[in-house]
């Protein structure tokens, strides 16, 4: 059994620390990449409160399509550049969209959504993936959620 989940009153970079650690023990020696995005979205429902959907879109063959993931069933294939999830695939950057409903193009899989944090996993310099968090609360993620997120793409860039 794995229980990782931190203390209710843990501080956010400690507990992203502690993901990020989870994370890296759960993958680490484990190949097969759909496992791996699989643990790594329960983790990520486990850690994070008042997430809707928590989750991976792949690049393939120039689109993303959708990975492992926790939440309701969602589109299943994205343009490159549309929507939240295409633009930060299209820029390599992160987007922290603090309201949804006025990002231009955003794309509504569920209509509860109010914020959203995407961040690319870059691996040999192209971007192979984005981790896509959602939350029905306003302005949920902040730059600690941002730096904590990236630094997991990061750790596990070469595992997925
Ligand atoms: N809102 C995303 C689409 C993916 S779902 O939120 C799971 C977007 O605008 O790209």
């Amino acid at each position: 059994m794995f229980d990782f989940r931190p203390a209710d009153d843990c501080p956010k970079p400690e507990a992203y620390r502690q993901l990020v650690d989870a994370a890296d023990a759960l993958t680490s020696g484990e190949r097969d990449a759909v496992a791996n995005m699989a643990n790594i979205a329960a983790l990520l429902w486990d850690f994070l409160p008042d997430l809707n959907w928590a989750g991976f879109y792949r690049v393939v063959e120039g689109e993303l399509v959708l990975g492992p993931f926790i939440g309701r069933p969602a589109c299943i294939r994205i343009a490159i550049g549309s929507g939240v999830c295409g633009a930060a695939a299209a820029t390599g950057e992160t987007l922290l969209v603090e309201d949804v409903h006025a990002f231009p193009g955003h794309i509504a899989c569920d209509a509860v959504t109010n914020s959203e944090l995407v961040v690319p996993v870059v691996f040999g310099g192209e971007v192979i993936a984005v981790i896509d968090l959602d939350s029905p609360a306003a302005a949920r993620f902040d730059l600690e959620d941002q730096a904590g997120i990236e630094r997991l793409a990061s750790v596990i860039a070469n595992r997925i």
